[in-house]
């Protein structure tokens, strides 16, 4: 059985890289699949091309980091479909730079797409996709494990989705509601991907280096499992799981690991 024919599935951040692969997946499985990203013109040319494949796709170029964007996302998918099922909170970007570096005025941008996106959403999305005992999955990454130096305030609001999912799935126990919570490892990104700087400007993404990562594809074949299998958490890649267990063991050599990691690579 195919859990996702017919259902609706608000994507955020899926004009591009995984959010994309995503909407495309699911759209081979029937799913009409509501498109979301700021950059109107990357957002069209995606739409354009998914329907020329005869996916059913719309868009809603919205910024997620502010509230209202969030309540015209919800209200196009329900005029453009009349229910959602579905929510994956996937838009985020990252922000590499030492906190002490990072410029105050700059300080909220990352907590403010990645944790607030989802929490706005989420919150105005809640009584719709209850009602349909959908679900509603977050976007992490195995940043979120452990604070990570050089990327703090993206480790730190990825951390914070951890709190939040877990008290949401207490409060919606017993209604139908899935919720899931998937962190995400080293993934390959897609050309032209950009994070923020330290004064909160978009830069080219660098691959890590010395890392495997993962091809995109594979990660959003592995979140449509975890959903299709209403899992609650999954972390992806061997070097997250890793991650994951011995920071549960010591948190300290966690940190005296990465404390050395990054002494190495020079910051
Ligand atoms: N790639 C990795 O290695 C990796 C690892 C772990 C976790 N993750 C997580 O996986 C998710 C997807 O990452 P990705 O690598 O696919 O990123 P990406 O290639 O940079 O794509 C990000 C998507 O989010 C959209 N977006 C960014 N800010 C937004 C905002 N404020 N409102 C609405 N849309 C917004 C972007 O479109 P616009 O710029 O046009 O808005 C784009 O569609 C993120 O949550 C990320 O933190 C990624």
């Amino acid at each position: 059985m195919n859990p996702f024919q017919d259902k609706v599935v608000i994507i955020t951040g899926s004009s591009k890289g995984i959010g994309k692969s995503l909407a495309e997946k699911l759209a081979q499985r029937g799913t009409k699949v509501v498109l979301n990203g700021r950059d109107e013109t990357a957002l069209k040319q995606v739409a354009i091309q998914f329907q020329s494949r005869g996916y059913t796709v719309s868009t809603v170029c919205a910024d997620v980091s502010q509230l209202e964007d969030c309540r015209l996302v919800l209200e196009t998918a329900l005029k453009t479909y009349g229910h959602v099922d579905y929510l994956i909170n996937n838009a985020g970007s990252n922000m590499q730079g030492k906190i002490e570096d990072v410029q105050p005025d700059a300080l909220r941008l990352i907590m403010d797409v990645n944790y607030m996106g989802a929490l706005y959403l989420t919150r105005l999305a809640l009584p719709e996709l209850k009602a349909r005992k959908g679900g509603v999955l977050f976007i992490s990454s195995v940043a979120g494990i452990h604070g990570l130096p050089m990327h703090g305030l993206y480790s730190s609001a990825k951390m914070a989705l951890r709190a939040l999912v877990e008290a949401l799935r207490a409060e919606t126990s017993g209604s139908g509601l899935y919720v899931g919570l998937a962190y995400v490892g080293l993934t390959q990104n897609e050309p032209g991907k950009t994070i923020y700087d330290i004064n909160g400007n978009p830069i080219p993404k660098i691959d890590t280096k010395g890392f495997k990562l993962q091809p995109i594809p594979q990660v959003a074949e592995g979140l449509i499992h975890m959903m299709e299998q209403r899992r609650f958490i999954r972390v992806f890649t061997f070097l997250g799981k890793l991650t994951n267990i011995l920071n549960r063991i010591s948190p300290t050599f966690v940190q005296f690991m990465l404390t050395q990691a990054y002494k190495k690579r020079g910051y």
